[in-house]
């Protein structure tokens, strides 16, 4: 294992918050054996890619930088190169094969396996290692933080999902939904404040399914959410992702109830027609999301409200498309991110269903949503203008540094002239202009 310390390892990261999470999960893996972490592609003995499978164009995207790494590995044929995360799971060794360019595959359950993986790499041969868990957690690791600001960090909850979605790879990808000790997410929690930071993100599929016993005592989602706002009143809290079937009146209320709760929820939707949401498995109407908005609005007063919609699923009418419209006007959500419907392999829609919206039509579709959002997020910023709120300093704007860039509760970019203090403390701004993306205020 000795030889380990001479070997350095770069980690690329596509995907959701949650492979992010996992990036850092493995380095922590990697860094305790002996292996050290580089930032660069050019000074490092390995290439790690951790991969996302959610819509074919992030799998194109990994396949394109499999080509740009094969040239890496023509000027230094030492070069180890693996992929990991959700494409690894989904296409095992389908890659390895057709690529003729990867030494290591290894799912998302496989990552305390990593550094045995790479020894086989080492002594000549190919590593594969694609079994799912029904109990992996990673509870006892301590990540890494990679790229981090030193004040805000992601602390995963839960893995897996199933949900089963019918357009959705990730039961497939990610396996059977299992919960973290919820002791361990504390002691995490704990040891972030300690070390400076201020804000961490609770992580799952589905956080509010989040549920762990010890025999002696239960914790469910709104219980882990008090005993983290607990640690400090300093330490902001988020999550992601709630699942707006499981959304429920306690979760809620906790939120209301802790001011370092941040008042934001996102809560994605999917489509706003009834006979879609009911082909996509999602076991909500519109009128029963429509009603926890409501529930939302009149509990939580302020609170923002995103989503995710995809646009141009099976059978999917102007009609139907016209709804979604509708009920994005009704929610008024402050932010959406909005995608065409992509086919997945072995998922539920590509088995049973068509995909019969042409391209064209989904083209459009998407357009006219996005032009909506663009005019609801703007509306939402506009309502800003002469509020006061309170700021979590993250460090100098990218465009000048002189300002600095923080976020509210609402987690709304905040951009305002440097003061006397530092990125990871609070100060209160009053937004005195909007643009479309970012409040600019001062602090007052
Ligand atoms: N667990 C979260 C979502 C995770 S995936 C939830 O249930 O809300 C993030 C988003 O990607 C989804 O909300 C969905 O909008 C989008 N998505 C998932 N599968 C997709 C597909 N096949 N085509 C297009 N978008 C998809
Ligand atoms: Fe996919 Fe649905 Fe699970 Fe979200 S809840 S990850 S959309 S199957
Ligand atoms: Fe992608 Fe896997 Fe996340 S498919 S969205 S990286 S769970």
């Amino acid at each position: 294992m000795t030889e380990n310390k001479t070997r350095k390892f770069y980690i690329e990261t596509y995907g959701c918050q949650m492979n992010f999470s996992d990036s850092e999960i493995v380095a922590s893996i990697l860094t305790a054996e002996g292996f050290q972490p580089s930032n660069s592609l050019v000074d490092t003995d390995i290439v790690l890619l951790n991969t996302c499978s959610i819509r074919e164009h992030a799998e194109d995207r990994v396949r394109k930088r499999l080509h740009y790494f094969r040239s890496l590995k023509k000027k230094n044929p030492g070069l180890t190169i693996g992929l990991l995360g959700c494409m690894a799971e989904r296409t095992k060794t389908a890659l390895m094969e057709e690529e003729q360019l990867l030494d290591l595959i290894a799912g998302p359950d496989s990552y305390r396996h990593l550094p045995g993986l790479l020894e086989q790499v080492h002594s000549g041969k190919k590593a594969i290692d694609t079994i799912l868990s029904a109990d992996e957690t990673y509870a006892d690791i301590n990540p890494v933080r990679l790229d981090s600001n030193g004040v805000s960090a992601f602390i995963s909850i839960m893995r897996g999902c199933e949900n089963f979605c019918s357009y959705c790879v990730v039961p497939y990808a990610r396996g059977q939904e299992r919960s973290r000790d919820a002791e361990s997410v504390i002691r995490e929690a704990k040891s972030l404040f300690i070390q400076g930071f201020r804000e961490v993100t609770l992580l799952g599929q589905n956080v509010n399914s989040y549920h762990w016993s010890n025999g002696n005592s239960e914790v469910s989602f709104p219980k882990l959410l008090e005993l983290v706002a607990q640690v400090n009143p300093l330490l902001r809290l988020r999550f992601a992702t709630s699942h707006p079937k499981d959304l429920s009146l306690e979760v809620i209320r906790v939120i209301a109830a802790y001011p370092n709760i941040c008042k934001a929820i996102h809560l994605p939707v999917q489509s706003g027609s009834n006979k879609i949401l009911d082909k996509m498995n999602r076991k909500y109407t519109r009128e029963e999301y429509l009603e926890k908005i409501r529930s939302v609005r009149s509990l939580i007063p302020g609170c923002a409200i995103s989503t995710d919609i995809i646009t141009g699923f099976c059978d999917e009418t102007e009609e139907d498309h016209r709804q979604t419209l509708d009920l994005m006007k009704a929610a008024a959500f402050d932010y959406a991110f909005t995608f065409k419907y992509s086919e997945r392999p072995k998922t539920i829609a590509a088995e049973k269903f068509t995909d019969n919206v042409t391209a064209e039509v989904k083209e459009r579709r998407l357009r006219e949503i996005i032009t909506l959002q663009q005019e609801l997020s703007s509306a939402s910023n506009h309502r800003d203008l002469g509020e006061t709120f309170e700021v979590l300093i993250e460090g100098e704007s990218k465009r000048s540094d002189k300002q600095y860039f923080g976020r509210n509760s609402q987690n709304k970019a905040l951009v305002f002239p440097k003061t006397n203090q530092k990125p990871g403390e609070y100060l209160n701004v009053k937004v005195k202009r909007v643009t479309s993306a970012t409040l600019i205020g001062e602090a007052v």
